[in-house]
């Protein structure tokens, strides 16, 4: 393949203008032709696609967010969304494409390809860490040090006032982000959306900590596993105890991306171009991804097919040192 474009799509993840920077340089030195598309899905309907050289993406490697933009896309869900964006490919000169984003990004290039035959390679990249096929996805590394740094903070003072406080982080159906950051953090109580912990036990476990002398707890709650305002009423009225909720919301999306998701990003760019560069019948359909520290690939399909992360083991060991 000669020429290809690349867009990120969905949440915005620190890391992907790093991604952006290496899908660039890599191409290029490969004689190919890069293409950004502006506003992920959008873009591509919209024909807001531009050329890009090296000096496009000189000073970007250290900073969150997109320099491409980003949207969830609904035209692009349905057929003609997608023959749009497939006549605009045509049109540009644009033989396939980098997606750079999650779960719902990848489904839409699968589909384009199936309906379009588009071919395309998907990166990932959402804070969520919430592709069962790969074990790190880009973004992730770096909110989840936002976070430990938050509660770092919150700590501070609520040892300070002998006071409980629940975080609530991102994570609608993938737990990681509350159980890496509460593991690494030391808070007293996990709660993600793969483990539901009964209201009760919650309480009991608060009323055990405050009779060994433990004061001050932080509950670490993904956004999937419960209402932190509930939670609080409940603790309040079952225990007595004085907690307070903290919602990091999208700060946990910015911010300057970790050492590990930049390196990340480089070697998944490195990745997805060489297939893409490879490809001469143009039929390239496949995620990247890293699994045992391994730079790997396969077809959406499959990656689709992968349901469980199965962090059973920190979750345990989460449970031993937290208590
Ligand atoms: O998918 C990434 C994510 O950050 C989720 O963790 C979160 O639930 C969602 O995006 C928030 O989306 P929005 O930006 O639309 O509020």
């Amino acid at each position: 393949m000669r020429s290809i474009g690349i867009l990120t799509s969905g949440g915005d993840a620190p890391g992907m203008n790093a991604c952006i920077r290496a899908v660039v340089r890599y191409a290029l030195q490969k004689d190919m032709r890069v293409y950004g598309i502006e506003k992920g899905y959008e873009g591509l309907i919209n024909g807001n696609i531009k050329e890009m050289d090296r000096r496009s993406v000189s000073d970007i490697i250290q900073r969150g967010g997109t320099v491409l933009k980003t949207a969830r896309c609904k035209e692009f869900t349905t057929v003609e969304g997608m023959k749009k964006a497939a006549y605009n490919m045509k049109v540009f000169g644009v033989d396939g494409l980098v997606v750079i984003g999650g779960d719902g990004s990848f489904r839409g290039a699968k589909d384009l390809f199936d309906n379009f035959k588009v071919p395309s390679v998907g990166i990932p990249g959402t804070i969520d860490n919430d592709l069962a096929y790969t074990d790190y996805t880009l973004g992730f590394d770096t909110a989840v040090n936002t976070v430990l740094s938050a509660i770092n903070n919150l700590r501070d003072t609520m040892t300070s006032h002998d006071l409980a406080n629940i975080v609530e982080v991102m994570g609608r159906h993938c737990g990681d982000i509350a159980l890496f950051a509460g593991l690494a953090g030391g808070a007293e109580i996990i709660l993600i959306p793969e483990k539901k912990i009964p209201i009760d036990e919650i309480c009991e476990n608060l009323r055990v900590n405050q009779a060994k002398g433990k004061l001050s707890n932080i509950i670490i709650l993904a956004e999937g596993a419960g209402n932190a305002e509930e939670i609080q009423e409940t603790i309040i009225k079952e225990t007595g105890i004085q907690i307070r909720t903290t919602r990091l919301g999208h700060i946990q999306r910015g911010g300057t991306p970790s050492m590990a998701d930049r390196i990340l990003a480089a070697r998944l760019a490195v990745r997805a171009v060489d297939l893409l560069h490879a490809d001469k019948e143009k039929t390239v359909n496949k995620v990247v991804g890293i699994k045992n520290n391994k730079i790997i690939d396969e077809d959406y399909a499959d990656a689709f097919a992968k349901t469980n992360k199965g962090h059973e083991d920190l979750y345990n060991i989460a449970k031993i040192l937290c208590s």
